[in-house]
């Protein structure tokens, strides 16, 4: 029992230093958590005719349209209404790229991975958004000026 509080007590102190020591970093959370916020409005999403630029390489592009109302559980993906191989050129729409066709193991699918089902875990649609905080950033050299 005296080992384990010889072990517990500087523990404890080690602990409550590190807490105490954030480092200088600030939550962006304004609100106080123990007052139930007001919702915040809903943004306006950003809708256009030509497609979003990308930041980076691999950045899944952004959704340049509303997407309210479509609805994507076990029984229906109303993306791919659009955007499957089958239905993009009647809309219009981008096809869905090669990469959705491989699931984790690399193996190759006749359809979509199940892995990619669920669209709005990667794209999203743009918002007109104020940052949260100001930054520098800047796309890598070969998707700057893009048209
Ligand atoms: C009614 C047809 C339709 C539906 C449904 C639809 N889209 Fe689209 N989508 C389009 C068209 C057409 C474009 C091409 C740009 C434009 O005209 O808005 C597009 C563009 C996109 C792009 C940009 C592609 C690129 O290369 O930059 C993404 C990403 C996208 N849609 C994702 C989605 C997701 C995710 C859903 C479901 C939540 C969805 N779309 C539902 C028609 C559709
Ligand atoms: C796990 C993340 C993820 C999911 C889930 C996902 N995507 Fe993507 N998507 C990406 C990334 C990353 C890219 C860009 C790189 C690439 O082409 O693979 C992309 C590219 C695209 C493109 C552009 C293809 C092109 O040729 O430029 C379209 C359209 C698209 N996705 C639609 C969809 C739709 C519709 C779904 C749902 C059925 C979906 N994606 C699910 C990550 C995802």
């Amino acid at each position: 029992m005296k080992k384990l509080i010889t072990f517990l007590v500087p523990l404890l102190f080690t602990c409550l230093v590190s807490a105490s020591e954030t480092g200088g970093l600030n939550s962006l959370r304004t609100d106080d958590l123990s007052i139930q916020a007001p919702a915040e409005a809903m943004k306006k999403v950003h809708e256009s005719d030509s497609l979003l630029k990308r930041d980076f390489i691999q950045q899944p592009p952004m959704i340049p349209h509303d997407i309210r109302g479509y609805d994507i559980n076990k029984n229906v993906n109303s993306c791919l209404r659009c955007h499957s191989w089958k239905n993009a050129s009647k809309w219009g729409a981008t096809r869905i790229s090669v990469t959705h066709f491989y699931d984790r193991d690399g193996k190759q699918l006749a359809d979509v991975a199940p892995g990619r089902y669920f669209c709005v875990q990667c794209h999203v649609p743009q918002a007109d958004a104020k940052p949260l905080l100001e930054n520098m950033f800047e796309p890598v050299d070969s998707l700057k000026k893009q048209q």
